[in-house]
């Protein structure tokens, strides 16, 4: 795309973004998706937790691959290639109802910038699967080229969704690990003295700058990294529950405190998680060596 033409693109999406009129739609969608999403076990299957990152992304994949070939096929205009794109598209809009699903419950926890943009992606997909359902109507009365405009227009309008799917991902960090980046001591480091780190209760200590939470119990202690992956969320500021697990302050996300596994989401990537001992009357943590170095 021409430099000049691409960043007018991006600075409309900015301003999208900033555009606080749009609140009062992405919130009243917000509110519907999340009286009819199913919660709990459902919504961590749909949000990842199980895969250790968004299934949404991959998903995606079935439903643009489908309908673009449909599309495809369509425009090559024989009878029998007219039919294949019928039953593509079809199957497209099959696989598109775990995609939105997954999508909705991905995005009914974000809010600001991700909201507004998320909202603009969710719109312009549900446009462009619209005009491939109702290409079905003119496809029974015989109307070929309207079929093919709506098939075609429905493309488009996934694309261009798909374009502001990546800018939310890829830009603004949405379903990303936030702690991905994170630099985390791979040699014992103090980090604490012991007699400072209380019993049951969540303790913020920095080693190499990143931050880490500590939760000591029954002198077990356990080291997280305290940025929440789902989004951010301070984990320190959360709550542990009797499980032995703790959950985030800002969308409640839980992390099994021993392994970092996300129990529930929204989160879909891993807690990442350190060795923690006593030395010298300091607590020391480091990243776990990798296998076969102590
Ligand atoms: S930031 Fe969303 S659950 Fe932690």
């Amino acid at each position: 795309m021409e430099r000049g033409a691409r960043r007018q693109l991006e600075h409309l999406l900015e301003q999208l973004a900033r555009d606080e009129r749009l609140d009062q739609y992405a919130d009243a969608l917000q509110n519907l998706v999340g009286e009819i999403l199913p919660q709990g076990d459902m919504k961590d299957a749909l949000t990842g937790g199980w895969l250790g990152h968004a299934v949404h992304p991959a998903l995606t994949d079935a439903v643009i691959g489908t309908l673009a070939s449909a599309t495809l096929l369509h425009l090559v205009g024989t009878r029998h290639a007219r039919r294949s794109s019928d039953f593509l598209v079809a199957a497209g809009l099959l696989a598109a109802v775990p995609t939105v699903a997954s999508g909705l419950a991905d995005w009914v926890d974000s809010y600001g910038e991700e909201k507004r943009i998320g909202f603009i992606h969710a719109v312009g997909n549900g446009a462009g699967l619209a005009c491939y359902l109702l290409s079905f109507g003119p496809r029974l009365r015989g109307h070929g080229l309207r079929a093919r405009a709506l098939r075609l227009c429905g493309f488009g309008l996934l694309a261009g969704a798909g374009y502001v799917g990546g800018h939310m991902t890829l830009r603004k960090g949405m379903g990303v690990d936030h702690g991905a980046f994170a630099a985390y001591p791979e040699h014992w480091t103090a980090v604490i003295q012991d007699e400072d780190l209380k019993e049951n209760i969540l303790t913020k200590v920095t080693a190499g700058g990143t931050d880490i939470v500590l939760y000591k119990n029954h002198r077990k202690i356990y080291a997280l990294a305290n940025t929440c992956s789902h989004a951010g969320g301070p984990l320190v500021e959360g709550q542990v529950d009797g499980d032995g697990c703790v959950s985030c302050p800002w969308h409640h996300s839980v992390f099994d405190l021993a392994t970092g596994e996300v129990v529930h989401g929204p989160a879909s990537s891993p807690q990442t998680v350190l060795e923690a001992r006593r030395h010298e009357g300091a607590v020391e943590v480091r990243l776990h060596p990798p296998d076969g170095e102590h």
